[in-house]
């Protein structure tokens, strides 16, 4: 029955009560099963953002949400896709409740592509299926986020942070074309392909 030695309290246990070493046994199997759990999921998470350069956006930029359509990088005229002199593009985008401006952007394949994009009102999200694209878009930041798109189509773009009553139908798309049909832009020209 149980061990006396390790009991406190010095004297025979009811039946019922587990004795104080096989506590200590369990506790240390289970303590071993979490934190190799824990261990295994630490490793899931480093492995694939290692792998799909998944990170979270180290740019901290801040804008001021009321009046950034009135002027500046935000303003309308600016907003859709620009050519970099060494040949990279910027997309830069508004979210807000319900839409992304522009709702559907153009970029080239095999070029290196800078989105930059911000709130006007609450906390949007936008998120690019099967790319590294996926960040939150806070009022009063500027998300900054690159990537290369290896294959031309149409990809979806829908807002996957809950915003409000419209947020199921707030999305918008990328449009990756070869990069040989991409309009030739001077340096104060913008593209995008949504719907004038
Ligand atoms: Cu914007 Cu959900």
């Amino acid at each position: 029955m149980a061990d006396i030695g390790s009991n406190p309290l010095k004297r025979p246990l009811p039946d019922g009560i587990v004795p104080e070493d096989l506590v200590a046994r369990t506790e240390d199997r289970w303590l071993t099963v979490v934190l190799s759990m824990l261990g295994v999921m630490m490793a899931i998470i480093v492995v694939t953002g290692a792998l799909h350069s998944l990170h979270p956006s180290s740019n901290v930029e801040t804008i001021e949400p009321v009046t950034l359509h009135l002027g500046g990088e935000f303003a309308e005229s600016n907003l859709g896709t620009a050519v970099e002199p060494g040949g990279s593009v910027t997309v830069r985008l508004v979210a807000e409740q319900y839409l992304f401006v522009p709702d559907c952007a153009q970029v080239p394949t095999d070029t290196p592509v800078k989105f930059r994009i911000t709130s006007t009102d609450v906390i949007h999200g936008f998120l690019l299926p099967a790319t590294n694209v996926n960040t939150m878009v806070v009022p009063g930041y500027i998300a900054e986020i690159r990537t290369v798109f290896s294959r031309p189509g149409v990809y979806v773009m829908p807002c996957n942070e809950f915003c409000g009553y419209g947020h199921h139908g707030m999305w918008a798309r990328v449009k990756a074309v070869p990069r040989d049909q991409f309009p030739d832009l001077s340096p104060v020209e913008r593209t995008s392909c949504a719907k004038q």
